[in-house]
């Protein structure tokens, strides 16, 4: 059974301070393990409340509106190490001072667990964006990459060195590897490498006690959970040494896009059945949307447009698709060919003009700009969803509220069939067909009321509840939504209740997530909404 003293450390793991103490001892304790009272170097490092660049360093990688209101619960401060030890120091004190502690990198978190807390006071966040190293290695075909770096900077770092080695990344640029790789994290190659974390060959880690950790030291089980068993549990991962891949020096990219009355719902069918025998060198994918005519609803249509990455020249892909897709009708035309990194521009709809913008975290495209909050969720299919399972979605998918929705329908298959589902804690590897992401995007500033659009998400998801992943049904971590289950009414999240969630996001390898998170952090330090407990909770 469970040893007493790990039950007395649970007891005791929520010390209760008033904030204005924590805070100051928090900073003196921080001082004080810098080695340093410089009051210049901790400002450039620490952002209280007080400071007049703290909204704007809280916000900066802020990503979902949604969780920018008055009535946010911000953090007390901020730090943002330069330095490893600083991210040690940090631990130290926010445990000494009672100040509760999130980890950020890239601030992508679709509930923004990683910087908001509607239940944790007081609390800090450290913000990685400052250890964002690349360090490539063309001759070893690997690299060593920190946390706070965004994809776009290994995309680029790798372009600069070779054209034909790249990385199984994310299809967005500015994701950052902390939380992509703790969530398993898959994009344009994934069929053929696998996931983001099945690249990964060691870490650098600081656990709860603020050791430096490495493969060795942390050893395979601490070293299994932090490859996808969702970011902000076990402790702090520094840097990631992953494995680069090869693509060929060109590839080709289209995308072609079919409406209703262009039979958008016959091709989407059909796709189902055939998108797992296209070759693992293929990405094939779905973007459901729904034209924007303002004018007169009637006229609204859903458009399905089909996009594909193919690691190979147009004159092999078009015979490709006639032959196992002929129905869609992709001719030479309908084809670019391009290098590796440019296609990342291209599917990520960055303006292609020049590679530096894959460097730089704060662009974002006009669409996002336009509708910075958000609603998501994710879905697994793994039985072709029948006609009249589409033909009940549109009229949703028309509803006014749902002019700014997009489905994202990534086919699995290739090498995702072969690994296997305790391979790493992510789970969702044979048998499905496609992941399903949905997204609904709206302004907070023009409609006070963003229970609209988050209701009306909902409905959808019920609605697709037939057709979709069952007992458990599953969902992504990296597309993390809080809806998935309830916490407890103090917010801690206690195993019986993290085991609705955590079976959705990890199937049978949520039981070893918690066994390893009993081991590492027993206290449950390192917690959020949806972090894994430890057994006693
Ligand atoms: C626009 C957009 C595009 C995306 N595209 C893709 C995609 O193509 N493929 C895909 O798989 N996913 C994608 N995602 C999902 C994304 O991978 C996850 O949201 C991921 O967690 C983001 O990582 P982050 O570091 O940017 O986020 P953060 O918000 O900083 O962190 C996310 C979670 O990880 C924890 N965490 C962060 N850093 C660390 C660390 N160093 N150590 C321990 N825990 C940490 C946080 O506490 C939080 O729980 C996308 C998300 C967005 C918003
Ligand atoms: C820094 O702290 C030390 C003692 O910890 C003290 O002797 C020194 O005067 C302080 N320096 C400044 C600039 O405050
Ligand atoms: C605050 O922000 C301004 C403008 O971005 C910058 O010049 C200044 O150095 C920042 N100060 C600190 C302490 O980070
Ligand atoms: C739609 O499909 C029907 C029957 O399969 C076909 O006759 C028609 O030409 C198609 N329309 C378009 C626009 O492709
Ligand atoms: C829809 O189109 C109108 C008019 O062109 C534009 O003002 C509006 O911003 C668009 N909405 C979205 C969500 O793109
Ligand atoms: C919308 O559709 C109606 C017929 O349903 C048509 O008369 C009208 O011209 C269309 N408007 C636009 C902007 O396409
Ligand atoms: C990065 O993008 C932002 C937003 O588009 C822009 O304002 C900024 O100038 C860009 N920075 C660089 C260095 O190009």
């Amino acid at each position: 059974m469970f040893p007493a003293f790990l039950i007395f450390l649970f007891l005791f793991s929520w010390p209760i301070t008033s904030s204005a103490n924590s805070h100051e001892g928090f900073l003196r304790c921080l001082s004080s393990s810098l080695g340093s009272n410089d009051s210049s170097s901790i400002s450039r490092l620490v952002y209280t409340q007080r400071s007049s660049n703290y909204t704007s360093v809280l916000e900066s990688t802020i990503h979902n509106s949604r969780f920018i209101t008055p009535t946010s619960h911000r953090p007390l401060v901020i730090v943002t190490p330069l330095h490893v030890s600083h991210v040690q120091a940090t631990i130290r004190c926010t445990k000494k001072h009672g100040l509760q502690l999130r980890t950020r990198s890239g601030g992508h978190d679709f509930e923004g667990v990683s910087y908001v807390s509607e239940w944790e006071a007081p609390f800090a966040i450290v913000d990685l964006a400052n250890l964002r190293s690349v360090d490539v290695d063309v001759e070893n075909e690997v690299a060593w990459v920190q946390s706070g770096a965004i994809m776009g900077e290994l995309y680029y770092a790798i372009a600069q060195k070779s054209r034909t080695l790249a990385f199984p990344g994310a299809l967005c640029h500015g994701v950052a590897f902390g939380g992509f790789i703790s969530s398993g994290g898959y994009g344009l190659l994934f069929r053929k490498y696998g996931l983001a974390a099945d690249n990964v060959v060691d870490a650098e880690f600081v656990d709860v006690k603020g050791r430096i950790l490495n493969r060795k030291s942390m050893g395979e089980d601490l070293f299994w959970a932090i490859r996808g068993g969702g970011g902000g549990s076990f402790g702090i991962a520094l840097s990631w040494k992953v494995k680069l891949v090869r693509v060929p020096e060109i590839v080709t990219v289209f995308s072609t896009s079919r409406t209703l009355e262009q039979n958008a719902t016959q091709l989407l069918h059909r796709w189902q059945y055939i998108t797992n025998q296209f070759p693992d060198g293929m990405f094939p994918s779905i973007t459901l949307t729904t034209t924007n005519t303002t004018v007169d609803d009637r006229n609204r249509t859903v458009v399905a447009t089909f996009n594909t990455m193919y690691l190979g020249r147009a004159n092999e892909l078009v015979p490709l698709m006639q032959n196992v897709f002929p129905e869609l009708g992709i001719t030479i035309q309908d084809c670019n060919e391009m290098s590796f990194v440019e296609s990342i521009l291209v599917v990520g709809l960055l303006p292609p003009e020049n590679l530096e913008i894959l460097l730089n975290r704060s662009y974002r495209i006009s669409y996002l700009v336009a509708t910075p909050s958000f609603k998501a969720k994710s879905d697994y299919i793994k039985k072709p969803i029948p006609e009249i399972g589409f033909l009940g979605m549109w009229p949703q998918l028309l509803e006014p509220v749902a002019r700014t929705v997009s489905l994202s329908l990534a086919s699995y298959g290739g090498i995702m069939d072969e690994i296997p589902e305790s391979a790493v804690p992510f789970p969702h590897r044979n048998g499905n067909i496609y992941e399903i992401s949905y997204t609904i995007r709206w302004r907070e500033e023009e409609n006070a009321d963003s229970e609209i659009y988050i209701s009306w998400m909902r409905k959808l998801y019920d609605y697709m509840a037939p057709f979709v992943s069952n007992s458990p049904r599953e969902a992504y971590v990296g597309y993390r939504d809080l809806d998935l289950g309830e916490n407890d009414e103090d917010g801690h999240t206690s195993y019986a209740r993290a085991s609705v969630w955590g079976r959705k996001y990890f199937k049978n390898n949520f039981d070893r997530l918690v066994k390893i998170k009993t081991m590492v952090d027993p206290e449950n330090f390192f917690r959020h909404e949806q972090s894994i407990p430890p057994y006693f909770s």
